[in-house]
């Protein structure tokens, strides 16, 4: 690995091949808590987000509603927020360091609404593709808004009250479902809102809105269906688990020949993920109890399964799991073919992988299943992975959240010693208390600098 650019103390040590064996609890969706965090915004009266869980995007849009004049105060893993002095703060610019946080352009309904203008700075996000905001605009000027696009940013406003829209997305994207859905419930008027997302955070988001008092019908086919009211109010909500989260720990037990229960995941949440584990020679059991239940997830000996794969939206195998379903494929024993098609850029994170001993190989044609908007245009979109192949430690930089937990789960899969750097920048943005939560399933974890070093 090159320094360049590496912060030399954002690093952690990984001495692998040790199995993860214990209990870890995953707390709300990272990205449920920050969208109904942004709903707060919508309401004239305090909201309580419960199973909140302490990341650094949390903190990001913390800071957000507190520039906007939102009252917000984190107990235990409950947070409250008292929107009552947004109008009388009055602050236009969003001028909090988003780091690479995605969750600004969310702001943009609410904003309006609330104050009739608001400032989005230009975003960050994980650099997995080209990401682009066009179905935003696109939505947000069909209500009435006037964007202007500057080049450190968009300034909107609305000269009046926005009105309700019929719209198809060309994709089902998640963040412009989640900006439609922020933005029509106050509107004048009906939205509809064709081949939308209907991943379970925004079910979950689609909850918080309708105890806010918003009327919305998810029909079938992708059709949801706002009716604007004139006026929200604060809500109370416990947050859907985070199924990223979950996945991660079952893939590195998987990956180290280990076994953790995760308290808090929902299977309901993960049908998709857990055929796909099971499939490849996972083992898993649910406790369905609604206080101390989970899934354990275990590798029950013997050989892994190799699998063809490919990523969609929800209902589909969810483009988050697929960094760490990939690492614990490295362990099968065949060709397994790994099918990107949410991004087109996703599997950056594998050179450091065959960097540790995996056999990858990317192509731009479409493997493995259906043809998807990536293929015949030279984005390196579907990967081969050719198993089982030992690994061995390294040093890594990380470049994302996902990847960046998928190269944690390679180290400590793999023989010997890896530095990971870049740990606090990206991991903490996604995984609660990531390292008390390795330590505990007996993973050899050392910060340098520090006594155990
Ligand atoms: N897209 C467009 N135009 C748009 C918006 C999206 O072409 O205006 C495309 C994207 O380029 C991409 C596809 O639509 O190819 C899907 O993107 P989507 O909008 O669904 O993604 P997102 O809302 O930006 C969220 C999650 C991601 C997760 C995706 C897919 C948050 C904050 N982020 O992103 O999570 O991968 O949905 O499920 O909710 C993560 O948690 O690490 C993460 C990246």
């Amino acid at each position: 690995m090159s320094n360049k650019g590496a912060d030399l103390d954002d690093v952690l040590v990984v001495h692998g091949g040790t199995p993860l064996e214990g209990e870890v609890q995953v707390r709300g969706a990272k990205n449920l808590v920050s969208k109904a965090m942004v709903a707060a915004l919508l309401g004239t009266s305090s909201s309580t987000l419960k199973s909140v869980p302490r990341i650094s995007d949390v903190d990001i849009v913390t800071g957000l509603l507190r520039v906007h004049g939102v009252e917000v105060e984190l107990n235990g893993d409950t947070l409250y927020m008292d929107p009552s002095h947004v109008e009388s703060a009055g602050t236009e610019e969003i001028n909090v360091h988003a780091g690479s946080s995605r969750i600004p352009i969310l702001f943009c309904g609410p904003l309006l609404h609330r104050l009739g203008k608001a400032f989005i700075p230009d975003l960050g996000g994980c650099n997995i593709g080209g990401r682009p905001i066009d179905y935003h605009i696109e939505a947000l000027r069909k209500f009435g808004a006037v964007v202007d696009k500057t080049d450190k940013g968009m300034h909107l406003s609305a000269p009046q009250r926005l009105k309700g829209i019929q719209y198809e997305l060309d994709y089902p994207s998640v963040g412009a479902t989640e900006q439609i859905l922020l933005t029509a419930v106050l509107a004048e008027g009906t939205t509809e809102l064709r081949n939308a997302a209907i991943e379970p955070e925004i079910i979950d988001l689609i909850c918080v809105l309708q105890q806010m008092g918003a009327i919305i019908q998810v029909h079938t086919n992708r059709v949801i269906e706002i009716v604007g009211v004139d006026e929200l109010h604060g809500y109370s909500h416990r947050a859907v688990p985070d199924r990223i989260e979950a996945a991660s720990w079952a893939s590195a037990a998987l990956a180290t020949g280990g076994n953790v229960f995760v308290k808090g995941a929902r299977q309901a949440d993960m049908m998709t993920f857990l055929n796909v584990f099971r499939s490849i020679g996972g083992a898993y059991e649910v406790d369905d109890d609604p206080i101390e239940g989970g899934i354990r997830f275990w590798h029950p000996g013997g050989d892994l399964s190799p699998v063809a794969l490919e990523t969609n939206v929800h209902p589909g195998l969810m483009t988050d799991w697929q960094q760490p379903i990939v690492v614990a494929l490295t362990q099968a024993n065949g060709l397994s073919i790994m099918h990107e098609t949410v991004y087109e850029s996703r599997f950056g994170y594998t050179s450091e992988l065959s960097q540790m001993g995996a056999n990858i190989e990317l192509y731009s044609q479409c493997l493995g299943g259906s043809h998807c908007r990536w293929g015949r245009r030279n984005f390196l979109h579907s990967a081969v992975i050719a198993g089982p192949t030992k690994l061995h430690g390294t040093d890594i930089q990380i470049p994302d959240l996902r990847a960046g937990f998928s190269h944690l789960i390679a180290a400590l899969a793999a023989e010997g010693t890896s530095r990971i750097y870049g740990v606090d920048k990206f991991i903490t943005r996604g995984y609660e208390d990531f390292e008390t939560k390795l330590r505990g399933l007996g993973a050899h974890i050392v910060r340098p600098g520090t006594e155990e070093e």
